[in-house]
C-alpha cells in the first residue's frame, strides 16, 4: 500500500502563484504532479502548453505527469517530453494509429499511457495493453477539474487490475476524476496506483493535511 502515488492535479491551482502552489503539494507530501493540457477541440476548454511544462519542470524534482486531452498528441507529444514530461497519457481517439503514437512516446524517454472514458469498455483499449507503462482511468469525462466522481467505473478499474494480474502486465492503474478524501480509499481498492486529485487538494486549506487524510483513509482499508 505504500507505493500508492499521490499526484495532485494543478489545474485546480492558483496559476497566478503557480511556483508556491507546487512548492506547497511536494512540501506537503506529492509524490507526482498532474498536468491538464486541453486545446479547446477534443474538449471544450483550453488550459496548459509545452512552456508552461518547462517552467513546472524547473521548480519541481518529483515526475510531471503531462495528461493530453488534444486532438493531435502525434504533433504534440514530443514537444512536452522535450519541455520535461515524465509521463504522457493519450485519448486512443485522437490517433490515427494510437500504438504508434504510444511506441512513440516511449521511445522519446517518457512513460506512456492510455486514457480510458468513463463510458468507454476495456476491450475497446485492450489492443494497447502491450504497448503502455500506464493506464489512465477516468471517472469523469474530461474537460474541466472539480466535478463529481462516477463511481460506475470502480468495477471497471477492478476488472483492469484483475486483467494486469492475470496476463502479468506490469502496468501502471492511475484514476483521474473527483476523487478526494472521501472516496480515494474506494478507488485505491478497487486497483487505482497513481491518484489524480485536483480540486480535492488545491481547493482545500492546507493541502499536507488533506494528503495526510488521503494516505491515512488508504492504510486504513
Ligand atoms: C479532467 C482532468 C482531471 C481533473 C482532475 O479533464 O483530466 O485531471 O483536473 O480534477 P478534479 O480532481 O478536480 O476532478
Ligand atoms: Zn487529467
Amino acid at each position: 500500500m505504500t507505493s500508492i502515488k499521490i499526484a495532485p492535479s494543478i489545474l485546480s491551482a492558483d496559476f497566478s502563484r503557480l511556483k508556491d502552489e507546487i512548492e506547497a503539494v511536494e512540501g506537503a507530501g506529492a509524490d507526482w504532479l498532474h498536468v491538464d493540457v486541453m486545446d479547446g477541440h477534443f474538449v471544450p476548454n483550453i488550459t496548459i502548453g509545452p512552456v508552461v511544462v518547462e517552467s513546472v519542470r524547473k521548480v519541481t524534482k518529483i515526475p510531471v505527469d503531462v495528461h493530453l486531452m488534444i486532438t493531435d498528441p502525434d504533433k504534440y507529444a514530443a514537444e512536452f517530453i522535450k519541455a520535461g514530461a515524465d509521463s504522457v497519457s493519450i485519448h486512443p481517439d485522437t490517433c490515427l494509429d494510437p500504438n504508434a503514437t504510444l511506441e512513440r512516446i516511449r521511445r522519446l524517454g517518457a512513460k506512456c499511457s492510455v486514457a480510458v472514458n468513463p463510458d468507454v469498455p476495456l476491450s475497446k483499449v485492450e489492443f494497447c495493453f502491450d504497448h503502455i507503462d500506464m493506464i489512465l482511468m477516468m471517472t469523469v469525462f474530461p474537460g474541466f477539474g472539480g466535478q463529481a466522481f462516477i463511481p460506475d467505473v470502480l468495477p471497471k478499474i477492478a476488472e483492469v487490475k484483475q486483467t494486469f494480474a492475470q496476463r502479468r502486465l506490469e502496468i501502471l492503474i492511475e484514476v483521474d476524476g473527483g476523487i478526494k478524501t472521501d472516496n480515494i480509499a474506494r478507488v485505491v481498492a478497487a486497483g487505482g496506483e497513481v491518484i489524480v486529485s485536483g480540486s480535492g487538494i488545491f481547493k482545500t486549506p492546507d493541502y499536507g493535511s488533506t494528503i495526510g487524510q488521503m494516505r491515512r483513509a488508504i492504510h486504513a482499508m
